[in-house]
């Protein structure tokens, strides 16, 4: 006899990228998901049925759901914790200028719970935190709350890229839950039931440690790609050929070994700041990936002064820049490469045209007037005296390329992201620069 489906109610502090992809597939699974926020425009829009982010698939699955009426929104944190068994904590970690994670949100969410908390609970840490967070916030729980409830302390990293969220959640490599006794695992597993991924299970401190370790390795796969790219320059190899015959070796695998202008978005450059800092606190000093972070930067220079050896004088350079948000497929321009770029440029006294297909809005808010937005790719182009590409967007491989030669003053590509292939682009009579190609 199949067995029968488990269903909990569940709530999430915390609406944004995390927490709504995470409830909304919660919900997509069968669960009754509350999603709470302390945003009210953020709430107002969702209710309206209107989506803060751009994430592939997800405006459908938020109809679909609250249709169904699996998924409702509130601002009242109370009535979430009253009316849910589950609550994840999935608020933000904004990094402090040490690069410590700023833990006050996740803080303040354990002791709101706690103060609304009236039976037993599960508080499931989905925030990237510090190892031994799960431990603070237990404290928290048991200082705030009056009635001493019973309750469990859980983590459950979340490893979602942007842009294809909802399959990372649906289709994972694997669910890590970290607990400190079987109660709390039995509820998670039933969570998680519907999911067909191994689930790894530990105590609450290696949990927190496995998404830290797992976003630092992937930044240093990142960073040690990039400085065999430069490698690769100095010596005239080419860093494609280089990438594909390490990546066949399993023990190493073909993906995160992509070279372009470093690493960028909300994740990798917060997680390692954030892992460096807990290493040190606890008294080992990461010299790995203190490096990690300098060959980062070091991706971004060296790109800069790519385009400066391309046109030479970059003052009163009309630029065209094609990608804004950090990678492809997302409108999120947290720490994207292009940010540090164009400011450079800016400040040097180049005149930036720019396009990318999601990010225009995101990217206003962030290099506001500094630059010239465009709606369509070849418009950016006019007059221009180099294309500079700087998110690996997928629409930028059908590119009509008579019509950016027609467009462009002087036809010139500097790519970031290494997406098309130097011969190719020399016969279309570019000249091509690109990362770690001879
Ligand atoms: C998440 C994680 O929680 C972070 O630790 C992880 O490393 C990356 O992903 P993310 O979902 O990207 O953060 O953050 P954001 O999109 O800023 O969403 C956080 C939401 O929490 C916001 O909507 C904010 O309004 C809300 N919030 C924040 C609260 O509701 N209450 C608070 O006290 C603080
Ligand atoms: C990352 C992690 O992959 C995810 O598991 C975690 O939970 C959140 O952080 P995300 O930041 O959304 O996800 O995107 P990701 O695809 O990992 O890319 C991060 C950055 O690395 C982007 O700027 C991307 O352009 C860059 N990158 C990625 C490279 O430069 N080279 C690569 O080979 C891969």
């Amino acid at each position: 006899m199949p067995k029968k489906k488990i269903t909990h109610k569940l709530a999430f502090i915390g609406a944004g990228y995390v927490g709504l992809v995470s409830g909304t597939c919660l919900a997509e699974i069968g669960h009754s998901v509350i999603l709470v926020d302390n945003n009210k425009d953020k709430i107002a829009k969702l209710k309206k049925g209107v989506i803060p982010i751009y994430e592939p698939g997800l405006e459908e699955l938020v109809k679909k759901n609250v249709e169904a009426r699996r998924l409702t929104f509130t601002v009242s944190l109370k009535k979430a914790v009253a009316e849910s068994d589950i609550i994840f904590i999935a608020v933000n970690t904004p990094p402090q200028t040490s690069g410590k994670a700023d833990l006050s949100y996740v803080a303040g969410a354990a002791r709101e719970i706690a103060e609304a908390a009236e039976a037993y609970k599960v508080v499931v840490d989905k925030s990237t935190v510090p190892v031994q967070t799960g431990e603070r916030v237990a404290d928290t729980i048991k200082q705030y709350n009056k009635r001493k409830i019973d309750f469990d302390v859980v983590s459950n990293p979340e490893f979602l890229r942007e842009g294809s969220a909802i399959k990372d959640f649906l289709e994972p490599d694997r669910i890590v839950i970290g607990v400190t006794n079987k109660r709390a695992e039995k509820i998670m597993r039933e969570i998680y039931a519907p999911i067909k991924a191994p689930v790894v299970v530990t105590d609450v401190k290696s949990a927190e440690l496995i998404k830290h370790a797992s976003n630092s390795f992937l930044a240093a796969k990142i960073s040690f790609i990039n400085a065999v790219a430069r490698i690769c320059e100095l010596s005239g190899a080419n860093i494609d050929e280089v990438a594909a015959g390490m990546g066949m070796d399993i023990r190493i695998g073909k993906h995160f070994l992509q070279a372009g202008i470093g690493y960028g978005g909300s994740c990798f450059p917060k997680d390692v700041a954030a892992f460096i800092t807990i290493a040190d606190e606890l008294g080992y000093n990461f010299e790995l990936l203190k490096a990690v972070e300098e060959i980062n930067e070091q991706a971004q220079q060296l790109f800069l002064l790519k385009i400066e050896q391309a046109l030479w004088v970059t003052k009163e350079k009309k630029i065209a820049v094609w990608g804004l948000a950090f990678k492809p497929n997302t409108d999120d321009m947290r720490n994207a490469p292009s940010i540090g770029i164009i400011k450079k440029l800016h400040a040097d006294g180049a005149d930036i045209h720019a396009f990318d297909p999601q990010a225009l809005e995101t990217a206003r808010a962030v290099l506001g007037t500094k630059i010239t937005y465009h709606k369509n790719q070849y418009e950016a182009l006019r007059g221009a005296d180099a294309l500079v590409i700087l998110t690996d967007w997928d629409e930028f491989k059908q590119t009509d390329w008579k019509k950016v030669h027609r467009l462009l003053e002087n036809p010139i590509i500097i790519d970031g992201r290494n997406m098309f292939q130097p011969q190719e682009m020399e016969q279309q009579g570019f000249v091509y620069h690109s990362v770690g190609r001879g």
